[in-house]
């Protein structure tokens, strides 16, 4: 591919400073994978070589990268606000952009909080749901119920409801009385689904299992990604979601969504409670809201919830809600925000991603007769792969595909133990699907 390449940056000399999050840092230091630029679908490495982005950074650039709209936009706030405090102040593009998201979102969904990221999202949204219940009469409603292999951050309220050991082993109790439903695949039952799986809806009525064992009035919330994405992507099975919230309805137990990777066009709709008809009361977004461009998180709120803080006998004074971030509603972040939603309406790319769901399903799972895949999954704009792992070496096998796809094919993609996931901006076309899949097929080949 043709770039100009001013400004690619030399490698620093010293790489050791910087301790990478969720890295082998002793072997990345030693077979470094860096980018200096991105445009579009590609990034680039110093030496000028394009690298097709395969899973839109990390489930966030679905505008593709450097979008001159986003670009602009970001300059133009920089020069004219740079920060403003939005505790007990604030600036005009924090309503605008709250307007925004809440005419996006599903009806019911009327109120909107900042913050920076999707771990502070789900941790904002779990002391809502605290809050709410203990505002409400039932504040013995302190427990939640998470899923095996869920993720939702790596705060001390996500990984508690989280259900990767390997986020949770070192760090201690956590929070206190968490529970878990199962998590939502049977290989057996499911193998190279397209879309929803059929088998699986029943796997929610193990609620109601946790809500005998516990009592309902002990349970604040129930927090899933509608689809796990960080452990392998795991769509829910058909029926599931509605089931799950009906049981929550039921026992008065709020639904708290964590739509942190399925929102803004992974799943070829503004969110995944729209593509599956379900509404929670909370529902925790981040990465696609700017694009990635700049970080932003927020939790969108029921109507319900949040008229339980509006209290008119409340003295004028106090603070309904004793929580935020210094960098709520960032000037930065709301005008990347802006920019980043107008070029998905205008650019229709949830609509695109939509359209493609087809075309990434048939391209992913041509791969199915491959020697090396065991499993594949498919929904939205998202692949996945489960490979055959190496004997007593779980994660190597993975490892080692992502490491050889950078090098030899020059494609980014996401492992997560063995299973990869592809993620492509909703950019993508046909051909940029393609070229995907046939690059990571020629990866699997290499290492068979
Ligand atoms: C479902 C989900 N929740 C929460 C998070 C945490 O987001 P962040 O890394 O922005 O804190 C992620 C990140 O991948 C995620 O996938």
């Amino acid at each position: 591919m043709d770039i100009e390449t001013p400004g690619a940056s030399a490698l620093p000399n010293d790489l050791d400073a910087f301790w990478m999050p969720f890295t082998p840092n002793r072997h990345f230091k030693q077979d470094p994978r860096i980018v200096v630029r991105a445009k579009d679908m590609h990034y680039f490495k110093p030496d000028g070589t394009a690298v097709l982005d395969g899973t839109a950074g990390l489930w966030c650039s679905n505008a593709g990268h450097c979008r001159a709209p986003i670009v602009e936009a970001i300059q133009a706030q920089a020069a004219e606000l740079d920060f403003a405090p939005t505790f007990q102040f604030s600036h005009p593009k924090t309503f605008e952009l709250a307007n925004r998201l809440t005419e996006m979102a599903p009806a019911g969904l009327e109120h909107v909080f900042f913050c920076n990221s999707g771990s502070e999202a789900v941790d904002s949204a779990l002391k809502m749901a605290l809050a709410y219940h203990r505002l409400n009469g039932e504040a013995s409603r302190t427990r939640f119920i998470g899923r095996a292999r869920g993720y939702h951050g790596t705060g001390f309220g996500g990984i508690s409801v989280g259900g990767i050991s390997g986020n949770r082993k070192f760090y201690g109790a956590l929070l206190p009385g968490v529970d878990h439903l199962p998590d939502t695949y049977n290989r057996d039952e499911q193998a190279f689904s397209r879309g929803e799986p059929a088998w699986g809806a029943h796997l929610a009525d193990e609620l109601e299992n946790i809500v005998a064992l516990h009592d309902a009035s002990t349970i604040a919330a129930v927090i899933v990604e509608p689809m796990a994405g960080s452990t392998g992507v795991l769509p829910p099975p058909q029926g599931y979601l509605k089931r799950l919230a009906a049981i929550c309805k039921r026992h008065g137990i709020l639904l708290i969504f964590d739509e942190v990777i399925t929102a803004f066009g992974r799943l070829g709709y503004a969110t995944a409670a729209e593509r599956f008809d379900v509404t929670p009361d909370l529902m925790a977004f981040a990465k696609g809201v700017t694009g990635g461009t700049v970080p932003l998180g927020g939790v969108l709120v029921s109507k319900g919830i949040f008229d339980m803080f509006q209290d008119d006998e409340r003295p004028d004074h106090v603070i309904d809600l004793f929580h935020g971030y210094t960098y709520s509603g960032h000037p930065l972040a709301m005008a990347a925000a802006l920019a980043t939603l107008n070029l998905y309406r205008d650019e229709g790319l949830f609509e695109q991603a939509r359209a493609n769901e087809d075309a990434m399903a048939d391209a992913a799972h041509s791969l199915k007769d491959h020697p090396l895949v065991l499993d594949i999954r498919t929904i939205g704009l998202v692949a996945a792969f489960d490979l055959v792992g190496i004997k007593d070496q779980p994660g190597k096998r993975g490892y080692e595909v992502m490491c050889r796809a950078f090098h030899d094919e020059n494609i980014m993609i996401r492992v997560t133990a063995d299973t990869i996931a592809l993620s492509p901006p909703l950019i993508a076309t046909q051909a940029d699907l393609e070229e995907m899949i046939a690059k990571f097929r020629r990866v699997l080949d290499a290492v068979a």
